[in-house]
């Protein structure tokens, strides 16, 4: 079982979402052989000159080894190869983070991952689970919910764009508090993502 991990806190392996995905990969280890591959994607660099012109063009001639066209293809490669996707996010700003968004803007690609045609935008991958498991100093999806949510809606419809439609949320809501409220949150999401996993 191939599983990509898109790690897209600020917090790396210390984010409470990363605990959250430790619980799915302990699961899914006790049946699987599960190959892991991280990819942090807080730091890598931003579409460049080189990506803009080429998705741009209608002739499809660029040199693919050039700017971050490279690294857009690894990181397909990457998404492609996955049997099941992991994306721990913190909530930016009602949205998703920059180092996230940054991922999209590489792997989210016209020719590659999707083709547009007069009926719309037709994704190109291999449908597989997406599991996106957010953070986030307040509620954004209870009755207490007291600010919008473009996180959600926005990874549904961008990763549709590219074939993935089998997208599953779980979130840590209202972080700001005591490590031990904190703790117990991350907890009783570990044990919702048990109960989750038992009824597949
Ligand atoms: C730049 C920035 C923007 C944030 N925007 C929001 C927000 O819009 N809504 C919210 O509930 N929390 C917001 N937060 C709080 C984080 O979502 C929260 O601390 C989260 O639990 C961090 O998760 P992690 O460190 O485990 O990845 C923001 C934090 C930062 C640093």
């Amino acid at each position: 079982m191939n599983v990509l991990l898109i790690n897209s806190s600020p917090q790396q392996q210390n984010a409470s979402t990363y605990c959250v995905a430790k619980t799915l990969l302990e699961q899914w280890s006790q049946d699987n052989e599960v190959l892991l591959q991280e990819i942090n994607v807080t730091t890598i660099p931003h579409v460049d000159s080189a990506y803009a012109t080429a998705l741009g063009s209608i002739h499809g001639e660029h040199d693919e080894s050039v700017g971050s066209l490279a690294l857009s293809n690894q990181l397909i490669t990457s998404l492609d190869f996955a049997d099941v996707v992991i994306i721990t996010s913190p909530m930016h700003n009602y949205s998703v983070p920059s180092g996230l968004k940054n991922w999209i803007d590489h792997v989210v690609r016209v020719g590659k991952t999707f083709n547009v045609s007069s009926t719309g935008k037709h994704g190109l991958l291999r449908d597989k689970p997406v599991y996106i498991l957010i953070s986030s100093g307040g509620a954004f999806s209870s009755q207490e919910a007291y600010q919008p949510d473009f996180f959600t809606p926005y990874m549904k419809e961008v990763l549709a764009t590219i074939g993935l439609n089998n997208v599953v949320f779980f979130s840590v809501e209202g972080t700001v508090g005591h490590s031990n409220e904190i703790h117990q949150k991350i907890e009783a999401v570990q044990t919702e993502i048990r109960t989750y996993l038992r009824t597949i």
